[in-house]
């Protein structure tokens, strides 16, 4: 089959779509989907330039590249029944490498779910990992609730853009952080408020928050102190040793503290985002669509940490 392979770690060139790959085998467990698109995130560039290379000891190169799309099913493992063949469905592997941007790709039945019916499967493509991540963060890291108010740090950018929605349907006030081109964009995704980073740096804004999603990951949660007070939480989505410390006293009781997002897809949490934007709560902005041909370019832009929304890679 055609796959999205890279065979050394390096820039966006060692990408190459080649057309002689295995096909994957799916498990009693598992579906094969035919794909339509794929999701581009930050980590499809850390894991191709070789981070976390003794966590993927065992998976070695040449190895396909992403961990979302967006596609139909073409086979089922014989213990699936959530799940038929000719289901269009979109999700996210817990695959550490990934692995799914290709023709086909193997899924366990519990990291996808049937498509939203009102978006187009690129769209589709996009939402898994950033949204389920956004979820993540906001409702079991941060307990977000009725009335609570929230700083999100890095709020137009795939995860971002979502958590804001996402946090305004917990019912919290968002108050969002981006750059100065897309303050419109993070207001016309429901902020109450928007601010620049290159104004005012996250730590400066001078008011009390029940949590701060620092979706950037620039910050710990100790820069926080005084908008945040003993009680509220900071979580963030990059593992610094300061944040993985915060974690530990907070799990040890010691303080309230900080917390790291580790984005796991299930079938259920995907439900929850499809009946979002079945709903209208949410809606996931495309940036740009990338034809295959061009995968080192669409790498090249999540590269620039400037995305707006998501961009996606058309099979
Ligand atoms: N732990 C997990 O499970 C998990 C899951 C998903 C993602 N992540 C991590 O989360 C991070 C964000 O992912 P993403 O998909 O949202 O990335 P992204 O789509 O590339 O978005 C990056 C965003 O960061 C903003 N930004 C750039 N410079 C900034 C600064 N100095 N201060 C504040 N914001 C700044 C950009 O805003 P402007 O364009 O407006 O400047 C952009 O919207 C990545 O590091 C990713 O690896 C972790």
């Amino acid at each position: 089959m055609k796959a999205l392979i890279y065979r050394k770690f390096g820039p966006p060139e060692v990408l190459e779509w080649v057309d002689d790959w295995p096909e994957p085998v799916p498990a009693a467990t598992d579906v094969l989907v035919k794909t339509v698109a794929g999701g581009v995130n930050p980590k499809d560039v850390l894991v191709r330039k070789g981070w976390f290379r003794r966590t993927l000891a065992r998976t070695p190169l040449p190895r396909v590249s992403g961990l979302e799309v967006s596609g139909e099913i073409v086979a089922v493992g014989a213990a699936v029944q959530a799940f038929s063949v000719g289901d269009r469905v979109f999700g996210m592997t817990n695959t550490f490498a990934g692995g799914v941007h290709a023709e086909l790709a193997k899924f366990d039945h519990d990291e996808i779910f049937h498509c939203p019916a009102n978006i187009s499967m690129e769209e589709a493509a996009a939402v898994p990992l950033a949204a389920q991540t956004a979820l993540q963060a906001l409702r079991d890291c941060c307990g977000l609730k009725d009335g609570d108010k929230i700083l999100i740090n890095g709020a137009s950018g795939g995860v971002g853009h979502f958590a804001i929605q996402i946090a305004n349907a917990l019912g919290a006030e968002v108050h969002a952080i981006c750059g100065p081109r897309n303050l419109q964009f993070v207001k016309s995704l429901g902020a109450h408020a928007a601010y620049s980073y290159a104004d005012r740096p996250a730590p400066e804004i001078d008011l009390a928050f029940d949590a701060v999603f620092d979706v950037f990951g620039k910050f710990k949660r100790s820069a926080f102190a005084k908008q945040l007070g003993s009680r509220g939480i900071y979580v963030s989505t990059v593992p610094k040793p300061a944040t993985l410390w915060a974690e530990g006293l907070a799990r040890a009781g010691i303080v309230k503290a900080g917390r790291l997002v580790r984005v796991h897809s299930r079938s259920e949490d995907l439900k929850c985002l499809k009946e979002w934007i079945e709903g209208g709560t949410l809606r996931p902005h495309l940036e740009k669509k990338y034809p295959v041909s061009q995968a080192a370019d669409a790498h090249r832009h999540i590269e620039s940490k400037h995305t707006v929304g998501k961009i996606c890679i058309v099979f």
